[in-house]
């Protein structure tokens, strides 16, 4: 959008889009996604609409946390590609308007990273103080396991901590030279050309100084949380390094909390720290009007009072699709996409969610991940005919079910399918001032419809939601004009005071009624 003032930075009106590379696109036909094969599917994710990338992990790991756990931070795992793939890739996705933000695996490396292996090697290794040692173990749990998230190690005789799996020790950021290390990291991606970073769970960072267990701190991750005042600072700290490299770089981060307002406490511009950080309200959030329409409300006012900007996220790599969530339902999972692109806020989509894919069947002996998360990394389907375009070996996991019909190239000629819907959403969101940074308001409506508007200057839109299965008669001051619907019908005419079941509308005053 052209005009907006200094404060409207590119990622507050940006649609973002998450990449899972292992399993997006395979350049070579080894069976594994990897940089080559984004590289090839960029021009779709232009037409797409998307205006961002972020590239889950695509570095150097033993694959024990499908890549969380980080074996060597500057480089590309050998399976996914090279530095050098990797520049071309970003200078691919700058030259059609495409931005990248990559994956900052903070709180964690492998136990294979070589920090780690010194830091182990005796209680008198340089590194030793670059993790968190200790004589005894408290009570707190790891959170990918619920197991104890302490291990002991036999040689230099103490425990490590490690609040996700025991092959990923948590550094110690209260050591200044693993900040020194991981800010190197940043400058080496900045120096690339990267145009910012995810900063996964980064409610983690910092660690009650005193490793109290009491039962309020004792769930992992909260046992790290309970909103350290270290961790505001290690953040800052980041947001400095992003800051070197001038005012258009993004720091975005996970916090994985409940609390929205704990969340927009970290991306308030009053403290500079966060950019933007993922709200996951929605991602939580069942197919309900009354949890949609409180879910909206409680984000819209938290966010206002911090000053923060919202994200919107409905999956991603670490939850059951979307659809899967709502029963398989497709009808659902396009108006939560219309939900998601006319929110005030950046929305995320993640991958295959455009296509309206369901999480695969992933049976127990290909099952790789060990919190159960294969369904949703699934490959992609990019042709109807089986391999969909992932020819040469094939991938490890199981195609989605429905490949044959949902996938790229079939949806790509249908204007009626979910991928045209998304594309003409997308649209409609690049084109419009409203729903980019117009304000929202929630309208009243009957029980199961959720309705709001996005208003800025004159121009004004109202999405309409009918949560239930049964058509709802409803009326509007006005004559209105049906812009978009997510269940296709009565597009581009008059609003005639109905909404059919689990469909959502975009609705435009009628030009007549505006002249
Ligand atoms: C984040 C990632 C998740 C990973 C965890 C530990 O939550 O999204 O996939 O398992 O951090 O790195
Ligand atoms: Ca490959």
């Amino acid at each position: 959008m052209a005009g907006l003032g200094q404060e409207w930075q590119w990622w507050k009106t940006a649609v973002f889009y998450e990449i899972y590379p292992k399993s997006f696109s395979d350049g070579n036909g080894d069976g594994i996604g990897d940089l080559d094969g984004i590289t090839d599917r960029l021009g779709y994710l232009a037409d797409l609409g998307v205006d961002a990338i972020w590239l889950a992990p695509f570095y150097p790991s033993p694959m024990a946390d499908g890549g969380y756990d980080v074996s060597d931070f500057c480089d590309v795992a050998s399976d996914m590609g090279t530095l050098k793939a990797f520049d071309g890739m970003l200078s691919r996705a700058h030259s059609l308007g495409i931005r990248v933000i990559t994956d900052l695996v903070a709180n964690h490396t492998s136990d294979q990273h070589p920090w780690f292996q010194d830091s182990r090697s005796s209680r008198a290794a340089r590194r030793r103080d670059w993790y968190i040692w200790r004589d005894k173990p408290n009570g707190w749990r790891a959170a990918l396991t619920d197991e104890s998230a302490w291990t002991y190690d036999k040689r230099s005789g103490q425990y490590y901590l490690h609040l996700f799996l025991a092959q990923q020790p948590d550094l110690n950021w209260r050591n200044e030279e693993v900040a020194f290390a991981m800010h190197s990291v940043m400058r080496f991606w900045l120096e690339r050309g990267v145009d910012g970073f995810r900063v996964d769970a980064a409610q983690c960072l910092a660690k009650d100084p005193e490793f109290r267990d009491t039962p309020e701190l004792l769930t992992v991750p909260v046992a790290a949380v309970n909103d350290q005042p270290y961790t505001h600072e290690i953040i800052s700290g980041l947001k400095k390094v992003v800051q070197e490299y001038g005012d258009d770089r993004l720091l975005l981060g996970e916090i994985y909390v409940d609390d929205a307002a704990a969340v927009s406490r970290y991306c308030s511009p009053r403290y500079r720290e966060f950019d933007l950080a993922f709200n996951f309200s929605l991602l939580r959030s069942s197919w309900s009007s009354e949890e949609y329409a409180s879910v909206i409300r409680e984000v819209q006012d938290i966010f206002e009072a911090a000053g923060a900007w919202p994200t919107w996220v409905l999956s991603n790599h670490d939850r059951p699709r979307v659809r899967t969530r709502f029963s398989g339902s497709p009808d659902r999972a396009r108006a939560a996409f219309t939900v998601l692109s006319t929110l005030r806020g950046s929305p995320f989509i993640y991958q295959g969610e455009e296509l309206g894919l369901v999480d695969a069947v992933v049976p127990s002996e290909l099952a790789v991940d060990p919190k159960g998360r294969d369904g949703q990394r699934a490959p992609i389907p990019w042709a109807g005919h089986w391999p969909h375009e992932w020819n040469g070996i094939l991938p490890r996991l199981p195609f989605p079910p429905e490949s044959v019909s949902l996938n790229v190239e079939s949806q790509s000629m249908n204007s009626e399918s979910m991928l045209s819907f998304c594309r003409r959403m997308l649209r409609l969101r690049r084109a419009s001032e409203a729903l980019q940074i117009g304000c929202l308001e929630l309208l009243e409506g009957p029980d199961e419809i959720v309705m709001y508007s996005r208003k800025s200057g004159l121009s004004e839109l109202i999405t309409v939601v009918n949560f239930s299965d049964r058509i709802i008669d409803m009326t509007m001051p006005g004559e209105w004009q049906i812009i978009v619907s997510s269940s296709g019908g009565g597009e581009q005419s008059r609003y005639q005071g109905v909404v059919p079941p689990e469909t959502a509308f975009v609705l435009e005053l009628s030009p007549r009624a505006k002249a």
